[in-house]
C-alpha cells in the first residue's frame, strides 16, 4: 500500500557551475523532475521544486586557473546562464538558489558542526601528494603524467582523457604537479570521515527490504555497494575553494563537495520559505531526489548516511534516476563539446521550448542508455507535434470560428460512437497519473499525447465538414465534443509541454483547469465564446536539422584532429644539412591543370631569383584559381624532375593536417620574392 503524504519536496541534482546545461542534463534529470512537480501542482498537491547551482569542488577551481580568472567568476558566469535557461524551458523550480549563498554556508557549516559535536565523525591522518614550491596540497586533478595504460602524455591524477582509464596519481608515470610543475611529494594531512559503515544495516533495511519499488538500475546499483561493504568517506578536503571546515585546526581545509552539495536541498528550501522544517523534517512529506545515474551513491548511501547521522530529518522516499543520453550515437561530453547545450538551443529555436521539451521526455533514457538524433527531433516536431497534437486542436478551433463564429456549439444526444470516445479518453487518464506517478514519463507522454490521437481519429470518422451539408445539428455535438477534448488536452499536456498549453487556454479563451477536471465532457460551456486560432506548432525544415548537423559534424572533425598525435620526429639533421635547403619566398602567377591527370597543376612562380615552372601533386586540394597571387614557401635548389615531359624545378612547402587537409606555408606578411628562410 503506497503511503498518502500531506506534501511533495522534489529535488533536482544540482548542476555543477562550471559549464552549461545540455539535453543529457536536461533528460536525464530536469524534464522529468519538472513534469513530476507541475503534474503535483496541478492536482493541488502541497508541493514544492528546488534546485541551485553547485559552486564548490575542484573542476570549478581548473577552469578559473585556466582563464586566469577567481572561482567566484566562473560560478558567476554559469550560475546566470544555467538558471536563466531553465527558466526560459519552463522548468519551474520554485527557487533556483546557489551552492555560494550565504545561507547555504551557514547551514553546511552548522550541520558538520553538529555531527563534529556528537562525535559522528572519525578523524584519521593519511598521506596526500603536496607541492612544495606551490605549498599547497594537490587534488588529484592537480596531477598530471603519463599514462601508464596507455603512454598518453597529460593523463590526470584521476583519468586519463585518452584511453579513458580511471587512475590514482600513484600509478602516473613522471607525476607534476599542474600549479608549478614540481614533482609532488606525499605528506601527512588530517581529515574528517564519515563511517558508512556504521549505517550499513540502516541502509539495507530501509533500501533493500523497504524500497524494492525503486527503479531496477537504482535499486541494483545500491545493493552493489551494500554488498560491497561500506568504508568510511572523507568529508572535507585541502582545498581553498569552498565551505570552511568549522572547527579549530582546519586551516585550508574545507568541506568534500559532495558533503556541502545536498545539503544544498536544505539551505534552497530554507531560502524559499520559513516554513522549511515542516518539508524537511516530517514523516508526513515525501522527498523525491531526480539524479541522473553517477549520482546514485551520493543520493542513496551518502546523503542518507548524513541524514541519519543528524538525526533530524526525513529520507528520500524514492530516487528515479536515470541512465544516460547520447548525442548522435556518441556519449556526450562537456570538454570535447559534444553536446546540445540549451542556451544555445534556445536562441536557434526560439518558440520551441515545448518541442525540446517533448523530444527529451519520448527519448528519455528512462531504462537503459538512449541517442538523441536531430533527425529524430525533427521527426517528433513534424509527424507528432505538428500532425497529430497541432492538426487537432486547430481543426477544431478553425471548424468552431468557421461554422459557429467561434460559439461553443451545444452538445445533442450522444452517438454511441461519441460515448466510446468519452470512455477511451477517462481510461488513458488512470494509465497517464498511474505512469507520472511511477516515474514512467515516457510512457505518460504517449498517454497524454493519446488524447490529441483520440481527437483526430474522432474528428475523421465523423467528418463534420461533410456532415454540416445534411445534418447541422449532428456537427454541434461532434464540434462540442471535439472542443472539450481539446480542453482536456490543455490540462493533460501542461506537465510536459506548458507553453503549448498555455497557448490552447489562451485560444479557447479560457483559465487554467485543475487536474482533478481532466476528462470531463463540461469544460466549455455551450455559448462560450473562444478566441483566435493560431498554429501550435510549425514544421522543421530539412535545412535547420542540417545546420545543426553540420556543427557537429564541425566539432567531430576538430576533436578528430586534437586526438591525431604528430609523427616522431625524424633522426638528427646537422645545421649543414640544414643550410644546403634553399628555401625562398615566391608567388604564384599562375596555375592550370596537366591535362589526363588527376593531381598534378602546373605552377608558374616567380621565386625572386627568376621565374620558373613547378610541378606539384596538389590538383585535389586547391583548385588554380585559388592558388594564384598567393606567397607561398618554395625550396628552390631541389634537383629538377620531369612530370609528363614537363620539368618541375622547386618544390612547394606545405604541411598535412590531422585531418588529411593540405595547408599552405605562407609569411605572415607579403614579402618582397626571394626572401630567404633559415
Ligand atoms: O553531478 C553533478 O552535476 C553534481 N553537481 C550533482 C550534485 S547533486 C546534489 F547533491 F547537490
Ligand atoms: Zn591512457
Amino acid at each position: 500500500m503506497s503511503k498518502d503524504f500531506k506534501r511533495y519536496l522534489i529535488t533536482s541534482a544540482l548542476p555543477y557551475a562550471n559549464g552549461p546545461v545540455h539535453i543529457g542534463h536536461l533528460a536525464g534529470v530536469y524534464i522529468p523532475s519538472d513534469i513530476y512537480t507541475r503534474y503535483l501542482r496541478l492536482r493541488g498537491r502541497d508541493v514544492i521544486s528546488v534546485c541551485g547551482s553547485d559552486e564548490h569542488g575542484v573542476p570549478i577551481t581548473i577552469k578559473a586557473k585556466k582563464e586566469g580568472i577567481t572561482p567566484q567568476q566562473v560560478v558567476d558566469r554559469y550560475h546566470a546562464i544555467i538558471k536563466d535557461s531553465f527558466e526560459k524551458l519552463g522548468i519551474s523550480f520554485d527557487i533556483y538558489s546557489r551552492t555560494s549563498s550565504p545561507v547555504h554556508a551557514e547551514t553546511a557549516s552548522a550541520f558538520f558542526r553538529k555531527l563534529y559535536d556528537e562525535g559522528k565523525f572519525v578523524e584519521q591522518t593519511s598521506e596526500q601528494f603536496y607541492d612544495e614550491e606551490a605549498k599547497s596540497f594537490l587534488a588529484d586533478r592537480y596531477i598530471v603524467g603519463t599514462c601508464p595504460k596507455c603512454g598518453a602524455e597529460g593523463a590526470y591524477g584521476d583519468q586519463c582523457e585518452v584511453c579513458g582509464s580511471t587512475l590514482s596519481p600513484d600509478e602516473l608515470v613522471n607525476p607534476r604537479s599542474t600549479l608549478s610543475g614540481a614533482t609532488p611529494i606525499k605528506r601527512e594531512t588530517k581529515h574528517w570521515y564519515l563511517p558508512l559503515d556504521k549505517y550499513e544495516q540502516m541502509l539495507r533495511e530501509w533500501i533493500l527490504e523497504g524500497h524494492k519499488e525503486w527503479k531496477s538500475n537504482v535499486y541494483g546499483q545500491c545493493k552493489s555497494w551494500l554488498d560491497g561493504g561500506l568504508m568510511p568517506r572523507a568529508v572535507s578536503r585541502d582545498l581553498d575553494w569552498g565551505i570552511p571546515v568549522p572547527v579549530e585546526g582546519a586551516e585550508g581545509k574545507v568541506l568534500y563537495v559532495w558533503f556541502d552539495a545536498p545539503i544544498g536541498y536544505i539551505s534552497a528550501t530554507k531560502e524559499l520559505t520559513p516554513d522549511w522544517e515542516k518539508y524537511w523534517k516530517s514523516e508526513d512529506t515525501k522527498l523525491v531526489h531526480f539524479i541522473g545515474k553517477d549520482n546514485i551513491v551520493f543520493h542513496c548511501i551518502v546523503f542518507p548516511s548524513m541524514l541519519k547521522a543528524h538525526g533530524e530529518y526525513i529520507l528520500p522516499e524514492n530516487v528515479p534516476s536515470n541512465e544516460f543520453l547520447n548525442l548522435e550515437g556518441n556519449k556526450i561530453s562537456t570538454s570535447k563539446n559534444w553536446a546540445v547545450w540549451l542556451h544555445e538551443y534556445l536562441v536557434d529555436f526560439p518558440g520551441k521550448e515545448d518541442v525540446l521539451r517533448y523530444a527529451l521526455c519520448a527519448t528519455a533514457p528512462e531504462t537503459k542508455d538512449n541517442d538523441f538524433t536531430w533527425k529524430d527531433y525533427q521527426a517528433r516536431n513534424n509527424n507528432e507535434l505538428v500532425a497529430v497534437l497541432g492538426n487537432f486542436v486547430n481543426r477544431a478551433l478553425v471548424l468552431t470560428k468557421k461554422y459557429y463564429d467561434g460559439e461553443v456549439p451545444t452538445c445533442g444526444e450522444l452517438a454511441d460512437y461519441d460515448r466510446d470516445t468519452i470512455a477511451e479518453l477517462s481510461s488513458i487518464k488512470a494509465s497517464l497519473e498511474s505512469n507520472i506517478e511511477n516515474y514512467r514519463f515516457r510512457e505518460a507522454l504517449k498517454d497524454a499525447m493519446n488524447f490529441a490521437r483520440i481527437g483526430n481519429k474522432y474528428l475523421a470518422d465523423s467528418e463534420p465538414w461533410k456532415l454540416i451539408k445534411t445534418d447541422a445539428e449532428r456537427v454541434k455535438t461532434i464540434l462540442n465534443i471535439a472542443l472539450q477534448i481539446t480542453a482536456n488536452i490543455a490540462i493533460a499536456i501542461e506537465p510536459f509541454m506548458p507553453f503549448s498549453a498555455a497557448k490552447i487556454l489562451n485560444m479557447l479563451a479560457c483559465e487554467k483547469f485543475g487536474w482533478e477536471r481532466l476528462g470531463a465532457m463540461d469544460l466549455l460551456a455551450a455559448g462560450h465564446h473562444i478566441g483566435e486560432p493560431s498554429l501550435l506548432f510549425e514544421k522543421i525544415e530539412d535545412d535547420v536539422i542540417q545546420k545543426q548537423l553540420d556543427r557537429l559534424a564541425e566539432i567531430a572533425k576538430q576533436n578528430k584532429a586534437a586526438e591525431v598525435k604528430a609523427e616522431p620526429q625524424k633522426a638528427e639533421c646537422s645545421f649543414d644539412d640544414f643550410q644546403k635547403m634553399d628555401i625562398r619566398v615566391s608567388t604564384i602567377l599562375e596555375a592550370e591543370k596537366l591535362p589526363k591527370t588527376k593531381k598534378l597543376l602546373k605552377l608558374t612562380i616567380d621565386t625572386g631569383i627568376d621565374k620558373r615552372t613547378i610541378v606539384s601533386g596538389i590538383a585535389e586540394h586547391f583548385s588554380p584559381e585559388e592558388l594564384v597571387g598567393k606567397q607561398v614557401l618554395v625550396l628552390v635548389n631541389l634537383a629538377p624532375r620531369d612530370f609528363k615531359g614537363i620539368t618541375s624545378q622547386g618544390m612547394i612547402l606545405m604541411a598535412e593536417d590531422a585531418t588529411g587537409a593540405l595547408r599552405l606555408l605562407q609569411p605572415n606578411e607579403k614579402t618582397n620574392n626571394g626572401a630567404m628562410v633559415g
